[in-house]
C-alpha cells in the first residue's frame, strides 16, 4: 500500500506523526508492507512562496501534485488552516480543491462515543451515540458558483448557488444505503436530512432521489428530518440514528455537533471517499494553531482516521489484512481512551506523543 501524507498546518503534522507511528506498529503486527510519501502542501508553504495572505494569488497545490496524489492508494491528511492566511484561501485552494479534483463525493463521518469518554449529553452512553453521517462532498453551496457585484458599495449584492444535481444526490444516497446494509445495526435505517420546507427546489431533488433509491432497499427503513430538527434530536435522542445522508453544508454543520456529543474534536475522524478512486482521511478538528508545537494536542482523531484509512482502503481493494489492521487500531483506541483524563487538548493527563505511544503499544499487544 502506498500512502500520501499531508501533515498540513498547525498541529496537523504532530497528530499525523502519531497516526503513522500506529501504522508502523500495526503493519508489523498484521504483516503488510506499505510506503509513505510526504507532500509539503500547507499554508506555510503558500506564504513562504510569497502567496498573498489576503487573496488567492499563487497556486497552493499544483496540477502535477494533484495528479501525483491520484496515483496513491490513500491520502492521510493532518489539517488545513493557517492563522496568517485569510479564511477561504486555503479551504478552497487546498481542501476543497483536493476533494473536488479526486471526486471524493462522500464525506464519511462516524459519530461514535468511545467507552469512558465523557459526553455533554446527560444520561447518554456509547450505546446511544453510534451512528454515521454520509455528507455529500462535491456539490451544494461548496462549488463556488455565484458572485458578488457592486462590491464595497451600499448596493453590494452577492449570491452563492446551491448547486444540486440528481446524480450527486443519488450517488451519496446510494452510498448511505449500502453502508447501512453493511453496518447491519438492528436499527437498519437511513435518515435523509435536509430543509425541504424552505429549499424546495434542491430539497425536492434530494427527496425524490432518496425515495427512488430507498425502493431498491426494501429491508432498510427510511426517515426524513429537517436539519434544524436533526440538531435537536442529536442532543435529545441520538440513539434514534443509524445512517444519516445529507447535503454538503448541512453535513458540515451537524458533524461539528456530532463531534461534540462523541467527546469533542479530539476524537472525531472523517474520510473523504471516492469509492472508485483515491480517498483522503483526516481528523476533522482543524489545525488548532494555538496548540502547535506544544505536544498537547489529542492524536486520537488522527489515529482513528488512520484506522478508517486502513479499513476503507482494505475493503476497497479486497485486502483483508488491511481491514483487520484497521479494526485492530480501532480496538486499541477503545482500550486506550479510558486511560486518558480527558479528550481535550492540554487536559489528557499525557502528551501527544505519550497518547500515540500508548495506542501503538496496545496494538503491539
Ligand atoms: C470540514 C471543514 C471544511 C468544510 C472547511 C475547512 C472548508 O469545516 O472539513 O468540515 O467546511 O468542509
Ligand atoms: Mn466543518
Amino acid at each position: 500500500m502506498r500512502i500520501a501524507v499531508i501533515g498540513g498546518d498547525g498541529t496537523g503534522p504532530e497528530v499525523v506523526a502519531e497516526g503513522l507511528k500506529v501504522l508502523e506498529t500495526v503493519a508489523k503486527k498484521v504483516g503488510f508492507e506499505y510506503t509513505t510519501k510526504d507532500f509539503n502542501v500547507s499554508g506555510d508553504r503558500y506564504l513562504e512562496r510569497g502567496g498573498n495572505p489576503e487573496a488567492p494569488s499563487i497556486e497552493i497545490i499544483s496540477d502535477e501534485e494533484i495528479e501525483e496524489l491520484k496515483t496513491f492508494d490513500a491520502i492521510y491528511l493532518g489539517a488545513v488552516g493557517h492563522p496568517g492566511v485569510a479564511p477561504g484561501i486555503l479551504e478552497k485552494g487546498l481542501l476543497l480543491r483536493m476533494r473536488f479534483a479526486m471526486d471524493q463525493y462522500v464525506n464519511l463521518r462516524p459519530v461514535k462515543l468511545y467507552p469512558n469518554v465523557p459526553t455533554p449529553l446527560a444520561g447518554k452512553g456509547p450505546d446511544d451515540i453510534d451512528f454515521v453521517v454520509v455528507r455529500e462532498n462535491t456539490e451544494g453551496i461548496y462549488t463556488g458558483m455565484g458572485g458578488v457585484q457592486y462590491q464595497g458599495t451600499p448596493q453590494e449584492v452577492s449570491t452563492q448557488v446551491n448547486c444540486t444535481t440528481r446524480f450527486g444526490a443519488e450517488r451519496a444516497i446510494r452510498y448511505a444505503f449500502e453502508l447501512c446494509k453493511k453496518r447491519n445495526s438492528p436499527k437498519k435505517m437511513v435518515t435523509l436530512v435536509h430543509k425541504t420546507n424552505v429549499l424546495t427546489y434542491v430539497g425536492q431533488t434530494w427527496f425524490n432521489a432518496f425515495q427512488d433509491v430507498a425502493r431498491e432497499y426494501p429491508d432498510i427503513k427510511t426517515d426524513y428530518n429537517h436539519v434544524d430538527a436533526c440538531c435537536m434530536w442529536f442532543v435529545k435522542n441520538p440513539e434514534f440514528y443509524d445512517v444519516i445522508v445529507t447535503d454538503n453544508i448541512f453535513g458540515d454543520i451537524i458533524t461539528d455537533l456530532g463531534a461534540m456529543i462523541q467527546g469533542g474534536m479530539g476524537v472525531a475522524a472523517g474520510g473523504n471517499i471516492n469509492p472508485a478512486g483515491v480517498s483522503m482521511f483526516e481528523p476533522i478538528g482543524g489545525s488548532a494553531p494555538k496548540y502547535t508545537g506544544q505536544n498537547v494536542i489529542n492524536p486520537i482523531a488522527a489515529i482513528a482516521a488512520m484506522a478508517m484509512l486502513l479499513r476503507e482502503t482494505g475493503a476497497n481493494k479486497g485486502d483483508e489484512k488491511l481491514v483487520a489492521a484497521g479494526n485492530l487500531v480501532e480496538e486499541a483506541i477503545l482500550a486506550c481512551t479510558p486511560k486518558m483524563e480527558s479528550q481535550s487538548a492540554g487536559r489528557m493527563g499525557m502528551t501527544t506523543t505519550e497518547a500515540g505511544n500508548m495506542v501503538a503499544a496496545t496494538v503491539a499487544g
